[in-house]
């Protein structure tokens, strides 16, 4: 099954109004590569401006409330990040359920919320480094798969993103082989729970990836894109990911 590349960008606490320059190089690129879809997920506070400067770009948010409304200080809902702008959202990324100790249950309950308020679903799972040492890895991603992804997920509305934790900010990647494995395991995981419907589901890798090793990993079998951190605060940056997306 064919499945379009997703090169998204994740700002995590980055970013001031000044930074949405960045974001019409990035548009630009987006619109001349139109064989791969972009987006990119910015802080709240700039998901308004940042869809009204680039309206062709999609625009996100990097996490979202599981309750649609009500009493959570500090927290902000999937219909709220909607009506700014945002198309999509991550959920369960590795800093989250470690800063904040989510788990695989929140991840699942923030997707369904997302979903039933029109966003569509960036869902991240990835092992920490004691997990991989310990060669724990595949059962870990196995086990977060199976505890978030809703029953009625599909390629229409969900991606999953693999990444280790312990390669995320670091400059270190797994080894392709490595990353080949996770995510078929991930796949075959998916097919388990959801049958067919796996098969159009994207796997984003995420961790360190940047314009010098985004071919290598792009091309790897179930490797649907990519969720870039640090090399997407910039187009001088993140546009190489995009174009080696575009040229596989
Ligand atoms: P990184 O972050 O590209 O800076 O490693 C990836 C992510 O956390 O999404």
């Amino acid at each position: 099954m064919m499945r379009r590349k997703l090169v998204a960008g994740n700002w995590k606490m980055n970013g001031n109004r000044a930074a949405l320059a960045e974001l019409n190089g990035i548009a630009a690129a987006a619109s001349a590569n139109p064989a791969v879809d972009v987006a990119v997920a910015v802080p709240f506070t700039l998901i308004e401006r940042a869809a009204e400067r680039v309206p062709g770009l999609a625009i996100g948010a990097q996490d979202v409330h599981d309750a649609d409304k009500g009493a959570h200080t500090g927290c902000t809902s999937a219909a709220q990040v909607r009506e700014a702008g945002a198309v999509f959202t991550i959920v369960g990324h590795s800093e989250r359920r470690g800063d904040q100790h989510e788990t695989s249950h929140d991840a699942w309950a923030k997707s369904a919320a997302a979903h039933r308020n029109g966003l569509t679903v960036i869902l991240c799972c990835g092992e920490t480094e004691a997990e991989r040492d310990a060669g724990r890895a595949e059962r870990v991603v196995q086990a977060q798969v199976e505890k978030s992804l809703p029953d009625d997920a599909d390629g229409s509305w969900l991606t999953l993103a693999y990444e280790p934790r312990w390669a995320i900010g670091t400059g270190r990647t797994p080894t392709m082989d490595e990353i080949a494995s996770i995510h078929a395991i991930a796949r075959a995981k998916m097919r388990q729970m959801i049958g067919d419907r796996a098969d159009g589901v994207r796997i984003l890798y995420g961790g360190s990836v940047t314009g010098d090793n985004a071919a290598a990993i792009l091309s790897l079998d179930n490797v649907d894109g990519a969720l870039v951190g640090g090399a997407s605060l910039t187009a001088t940056k993140f546009v190489p990911i995009i174009t080696a997306a575009a040229a596989l």
